[in-house]
């Protein structure tokens, strides 16, 4: 069975799909078969990341949801667009970043059910060993629906009260949905801050797995979400962290 990690936030734009994205890369140079969902409805963004456009996309987890197309019709192979990479494949699956069909998205709630078959039917006809997903940020019925369906929660935050404060409901709540591990991300952290200090006091504050403190990147803002950060900058410091991360979703030794 695959492992099903969604990338959540409290709040919008602290990096969930930055590193989502360069954690599919990475997993996949390691020999990992990932699919990359984007469930961000309302806000697409995966598939710019792989230089996928619109006109090439014709079929989109909208789609899908709305009983126009088979989940597999979905599917973007990245895979020419990677480095060499061995065993390893990844698969995207992209939201519609068209207007219309961003609208219609607002005014219907997805169907959860064919959303968990869509999942599953693509971890067996791709013999997947991942599936990432990318959340929208904030909690509605729809997002507690689709962290459900999932082993593992990334969640990322921003060093920043407020989202401290919003973080702790998030995890509580999904606490209660049983999900079994919560990996939480202070993601963005300026260089004044004392990173060991900020990582102590996340996995104080929240009792979770695993804490990580990501700092701030001028690299990874200058790439302006065009390209996985971690093909870019291989040997970066913080590509050298996201692959600690990648190590506890996927250990070396289960290959
Ligand atoms: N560690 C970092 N250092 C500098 N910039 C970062 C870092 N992480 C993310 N960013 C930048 O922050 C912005 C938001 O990132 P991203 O789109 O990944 O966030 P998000 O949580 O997915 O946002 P949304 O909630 O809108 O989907 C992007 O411009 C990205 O390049
Ligand atoms: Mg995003």
């Amino acid at each position: 069975m695959s492992t099903i990690v969604t990338f959540h936030s409290f709040r919008r734009g602290v990096g969930k799909t930055s590193l989502a994205v360069s954690l599919a890369a990475l997993l996949t140079l390691q020999g990992r078969r990932v699919a990359l969902v984007d469930t961000d409805l309302q806000s697409p963004s995966v598939h710019q990341f792989f230089g996928l456009s619109e006109e090439e996309i014709r079929c989109t987890l909208n789609h899908y949801l709305w009983n126009q197309c088979d989940i597999l019709a979905t599917v973007q192979d990245v895979n020419l667009r990677l480095p060499a990479n061995g065993a390893g494949k990844l698969f995207v699956v992209p939201a519609s970043g068209r207007i219309a069909d961003i609208m219609r998205s607002i005014r219907m709630s997805p169907n959860i059910d064919r959303y968990a078959s869509g999942l599953e039917k693509l971890e067996k006809e791709l013999s997947l060993d991942l599936i990432l997903v990318d959340s929208p940020a904030g909690l509605n019925e729809n997002t507690l629906q689709t962290i459900a369906v999932s082993n593992v929660v990334v969640l990322v935050l921003h060093p920043d009260k407020h989202d401290f404060q919003g973080t702790a409901v998030t995890v509580d709540m999904i606490r209660r949905l049983q999900v079994p591990v919560v990996h939480l991300i202070l993601n963005d952290v300026p260089d004044n801050l004392d990173l060991e200090d900020a990582r102590r006091q996340l996995k104080e504050t929240y009792h979770c797995d695993e804490g990580m403190v990501l700092k701030h990147s001028e690299e990874l803002l200058t790439l302006s979400s065009s390209w996985p950060f971690v093909l870019k900058y291989p040997s970066h410091p913080l590509t050298a962290q996201i692959g600690e991360l990648a190590k506890l979703l996927s250990p070396p030794n289960t290959l």
